[in-house]
Parts: C-alpha cells; structure tokens; sequence
C-alpha cells in the first residue's frame, strides 16, 4: 500500500533571530530578503512544488507581517493594474497561496524548535508531515524536499530526514546523525543535538528538512529541555526511533545557512548569479569589487 501523502508542511517561524539583531528587532529574520524574496518564500515555494497543499506557520510575537506577506494586498494590486505593470502584478500573485491554503499558531514563549513544532499539533492533526526551517535555503533542482518524498514513497513511509557532510570540526555546531549504510539513501540510527567535539557519531548534520510522522507530537509533549536550554526535536526523533523507522537523504543541492551571516551572504550571491536578469551585470560588479 502507498504511504500517506505529504500534504501539509510545518514552517516555524517565532524564534528570536538574535545572531541578525538589530535587522531582527522590528521585523522577523524570515522575512530578510536573498535578492528580491524573503526566505519564507523560498521554502513555501520549495513545499509546494513538492506537493504540499496545506501550509501551518508557527508564529510568535512581532511576526505578523508573514501573514500580511501571505496575504493579498489589494492596493498593490489595484496600483501595479492601474500602471500596467502586469509582469510585476503576475509575480506577486505567483508567490501567493490559495484562499485557506495557509494557517497560522502561535508559540508564546521561543522554547525551541521542538517546542514550536508541538505548538502545531492540533493544525497537523494525524498526518505525516514536512517539517521545513525557512532559514535554511536549499539551492537544488528538484528541491530538496521533492527529493526527500520519492524516499519517503520509495521506502513505503516512515521519517525521512536531510543531512549533508561537513567538516568534522563542526559537528558540534549541529545535530548529527548517526546511520547503518552507504551511499545517499540510509537508515539512521541515532542522532545527538551538538554534540560535544570528538564525540559525533559522523560527519552528517541535520540540514532542516523532515518528513515526520504524527507521533513526534506525543514524544515532544514529553521531551525535556536539551542543548542550550531548548526543547529539540532531535531528543523527540531519538525516542521515536525505537518505534519507527528513520531514513537519512544526502540530497542533491547546496545549503545556504541563512541564520548566519556569512550564509546569508553568500546565498544572496549565488541566487543573484543563478539569475536571467541579474547574472552578468552582478558578475561584472562582484569582479570590480574583487579586483579581478
Ligand atoms: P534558529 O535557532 O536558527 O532561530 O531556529 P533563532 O533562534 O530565531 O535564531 P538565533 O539563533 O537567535 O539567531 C530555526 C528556526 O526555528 C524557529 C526560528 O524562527 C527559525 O525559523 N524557532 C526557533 C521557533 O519557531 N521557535 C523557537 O523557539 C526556536
């Protein structure tokens, strides 16, 4: 029997974004721009071109313009129709979801991403879902999570996660994975929250994709405080391993961890670069500022 589908994915979005203060202060780190979107769009574009039809944001304070981002906006509308920029008015409704496409909870207090995963419990109901973090780009075609659901339909269901290979030095940054295989598809048998240094079980971090089954919810209503004070799913998805299986995916792309700057920075750049209308004149600009 076919697995259930993915029909609905989780994005959090209450965290503080304490590293981007003060851009973080007044407007949510989700909404900083890689060129001309802001990341939540990327990943509501990566969700639904995988399929996803029911899209759960879990807010928190200072974070209502990610609904108004969601939203339709007459007056632009009206304006952008009345000056004939009807490119511009079709690029606006092509990021715009469908009447009751989206939902929207609230984490009052930022406990953690495990936390603010729980707090979409009763939205998510009893289905597998994806689990998306908006400041991680996945440069990719398909998108990273299309390629996480033909694993997930492939190996008839279960929880399928993202990792990818960094350099050993930085496992302890992480969550790391530890798994019982070889090549891009694996079973994963473990995984730890930072570990400390010397101590991972691999060199393969959890990159910000899930595909979870709805019984994560019960495990975190459990779950204590982890690493740095903060309920984590990672703690949840190791309870949950001694009951259900877990695959690893070494996908196809490159991540931009645009929680840091240096990320942030460096996915402006390639999105730029990856860009019809902007490629060659930003490639000359990049050149002059390089002294190449
Ligand atoms: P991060 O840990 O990267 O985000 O969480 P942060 O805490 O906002 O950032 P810094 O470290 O202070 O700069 C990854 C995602 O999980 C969400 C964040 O909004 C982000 O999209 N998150 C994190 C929550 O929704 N609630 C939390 O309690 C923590």
């Amino acid at each position: 029997m076919a697995p259930a589908p993915i029909r609905t994915a989780v994005f959090p979005v209450a965290g503080l974004g304490t590293r981007f203060l003060p851009a973080t202060k007044a407007m949510p780190k989700e909404m900083l721009t890689v060129v001309d979107r802001p990341l939540i769009q990327y990943v509501y574009d990566e969700a639904k071109a995988a399929g996803v039809e029911k899209f759960i944001f879990v807010t928190g304070r200072g974070k209502a313009v990610i609904e108004d981002h969601f939203d339709i906006a007459y007056e632009l509308e009206a304006t952008l129709r009345e000056r004939d920029k009807l490119d511009r008015l079709e690029e606006v409704h092509s990021a715009q979801p469908g009447a009751g496409a989206v939902s929207f909870t609230r984490q009052q207090e930022p406990l953690g991403l495990g936390h603010a995963v729980w707090c979409a419990r009763e939205l998510v109901g009893n289905e597998p879902f994806a689990l998306l973090l908006p400041d991680v780009l996945v440069h990719s075609d398909p998108g990273c999570l299309a390629q996480m659901i033909d694993v997930y339909t492939d190996n008839g269901g279960g929880n399928v996660i993202a990792v990818e290979e960094v350099p050993e030095d930085q496992t302890h940054q992480y969550g790391v994975v530890e798994i019982d295989g070889e090549g891009d598809v694996f079973k994963v048998t473990g995984m730890v929250e930072k570990p400390p240094k010397g101590t991972a079980p691999s060199n393969l971090i959890i990159t910000g994709r899930y595909i979870l089954q709805p019984e994560i919810f019960d495990l975190l209503e459990k779950t204590e405080k982890g690493a740095g004070g903060e309920i984590q799913i990672t703690d949840a998805m190791l309870a949950m391993m001694d009951s259900q299986v877990f695959h690893g995916l070494r996908f196809k792309g490159h991540t931009y961890d645009c929680g840091s700057k240096v990320g942030f920075l460096a996915a402006n750049v390639a999105y730029a670069l990856d860009r019809d209308d902007l490629a060659a004149p930003f490639h000359a600009e990049l050149k002059r500022l390089l002294g190449l």
